[in-house]
């Protein structure tokens, strides 16, 4: 049977990192065989590209070539790493995937999503995530949070009002589509927000397994 495609989302500080493990640990826990990835990135060609993506420069990155390099990278990614998995029966868990596309350069670029769509279906036809966790919290905390490591790189340079479009894009997504998004409060104690993907989890598995 094939894999199932579950991707992590949200703007900065949300928590990303700290969740993923908790996720790794659920599905070790479910005895679910997985691979653990990342956009922009994932293979080494990729991880080249977000090298070039996230690096501060003095020239201006143009909205349509870094639209394009995310599509670069995620090309190469699905056609190494996410479709061979999801083929062979592993789950392919993703930090971030199309959705941030629209989100940052779609709205935080204010680029609009037609040429993000066009992009989409040219890359991955109709392939999509199964499900996708959108951890939530207000932009002002997130970036607090965020702002204690170290040197920010060309995204986390941008401003508060890039952010709410961000977070704002990420929850017209969710709030469009609920069978496949769960909007997961990130504002939250750390053990009321792993309650919160626990539950997630558990009723796409329960959906999953009732076909
Ligand atoms: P990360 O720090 O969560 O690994 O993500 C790197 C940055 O790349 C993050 O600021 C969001 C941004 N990004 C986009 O702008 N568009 C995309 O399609 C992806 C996958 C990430």
């Amino acid at each position: 049977m094939r894999g199932r495609f579950i991707t992590i989302e949200g703007t900065e500080g949300v928590g990303k990192t700290t969740n993923i493990e908790y996720i790794k640990q659920w599905l070790d826990d479910h005895a679910i065989s997985y691979v653990s990835t990342r956009e922009p990135g994932g293979t080494p060609l990729a991880e080249e590209i977000r090298q070039v993506l996230l690096a501060n420069r003095e020239e201006k990155v143009c909205s349509k070539a870094e639209l394009l390099m995310m599509f670069a990278g995620r090309a190469q990614h699905i056609d190494q790493v996410i479709e061979p998995q999801l083929a062979k029966g592993n789950w392919v868990l993703c930090d971030r995937f199309t959705d941030a596309t629209y989100a940052y350069q779609g709205a935080g670029r204010e680029m609009g999503d037609e040429l993000i769509k066009s992009l989409e279906t040219m890359v991955q036809g109709a392939m999509r995530p199964d499900l996708t966790l959108v951890l939530d919290v207000p932009v002002e905390l997130g970036l607090e949070r965020a702002g204690n490591r170290s040197e920010p790189d060309r995204f986390e340079r941008e401003k508060t009002d890039f952010f709410n479009r961000v977070r704002q894009a990420y929850l017209s997504m969710a709030t469009n589509n609920p069978q496949r998004y769960k909007i997961i409060d990130a504002s939250q104690s750390l053990e009321h927000v792993q309650l919160q993907i626990e539950a997630a989890l558990t009723s796409f598995l329960q959906k999953d397994h009732n076909g």
